[in-house]
């Protein structure tokens, strides 16, 4: 037996009736603890209802939550990135030069994807944040003159859905935002991206439901977690295709107490319209 099917017997065992209380308490502090940077913890209907329950914190809007991507992700890709640089690449040599990247952090993508391809003359890359994030990015891409010329951060999410931008970008960021589900947002926009390239999604076959997650720093933040097939339908019933698919296997979602609605690999997913 590997150990990851030995932990995930271990875990069934916990999640039996007599357990679960024990179990529940455990994951709770832990949850609420540093330790617990990552996790998953409670079940909710709502974002309102999540926050409730949740410690008081800025969720992404601290700007210590910018070292990692700032130090890290600006210059490393990982194997979840490769869909996405494939068919922004493809996209560019299209023609396509304008891109709305939601939750974009300090501008990781537009950083760390150009040293893989070239990115097209003229490029604007428009970056919706939170202010604190928008702010490291504006100051970041300050210094990095002449390079970063075409990138911009907003933390105006229905304005910039107004930008008119060809290809939208939104990595494990979609989940985060209330009232974004992405059928939504492009009802909402002027005019349509005809490229959309959604990575780390927490998508499954049950239904619904809202969950709470430990971002670091003592942040804590509401999470959405969808229906796929809902998910993709909202999308194709604005106009889109669905053209590609992929896992992503480094992310996944354990949500203690709730064995079935747990999410063992995250999703990407590219739209064209
Ligand atoms: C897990 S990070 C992903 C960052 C980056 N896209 C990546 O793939 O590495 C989620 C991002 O969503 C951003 N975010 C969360 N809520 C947001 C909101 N309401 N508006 C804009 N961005 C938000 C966070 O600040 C954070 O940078």
């Amino acid at each position: 037996m590997t150990y990851s099917s030995a932990s995930q017997v271990v875990r069934q065992l916990l999640e039996g009736p007599v357990t679960r209380p024990a179990l529940l308490h455990w994951r709770r502090q832990q949850f609420l603890s540093e330790a617990g940077f990552g996790s998953y913890f409670g079940m909710f209907r709502t974002f309102a209802q999540a926050r409730a329950w949740l410690p008081a914190s800025p969720e992404f809007d601290h700007a210590a939550l910018a070292a990692e991507y700032a130090d890290v992700r600006t210059k490393k890709v990982f194997a979840y990135d490769y869909p996405v640089m494939w068919w922004l690449d493809r996209a560019f040599r299209e023609g396509a030069t304008s891109v709305l990247d939601i939750g974009g952090s300090v501008g990781v993508h537009f950083y760390a994807y150009r040293r893989y391809f070239e990115m097209p003359r003229g490029l604007s890359w428009h970056v919706v944040e939170v202010p604190a994030i928008a702010a490291i990015g504006r100051e970041m891409a300050a210094l990095a003159e002449p390079e970063a010329g075409g990138l911009s951060f907003a933390a105006d999410l229905e304005r910039a859905l107004d930008g008119g931008d060809e290809i939208w970008i939104a990595a494990g960021s979609l989940q985060y935002l209330e009232n974004a589900r992405p059928g939504d947002l492009l009802r909402r926009c002027g005019v349509r991206p005809r490229h959309v390239l959604l990575n780390k999604l927490p998508l499954h076959d049950g239904e619904d439901y809202v969950t709470a997650q430990n971002i670091s720093a003592n942040c804590f933040a509401p999470v959405q977690v969808y229906n796929r097939r809902r998910f993709i339908e909202e999308i194709e019933a604005r106009g889109y295709s669905l053209r590609d698919q992929w896992q992503v296997l480094e992310r996944s979602l354990y949500l203690p107490g709730f064995p079935e609605h747990c999410v063992p690999a995250f999703s990407g997913l590219y739209f064209v319209r």
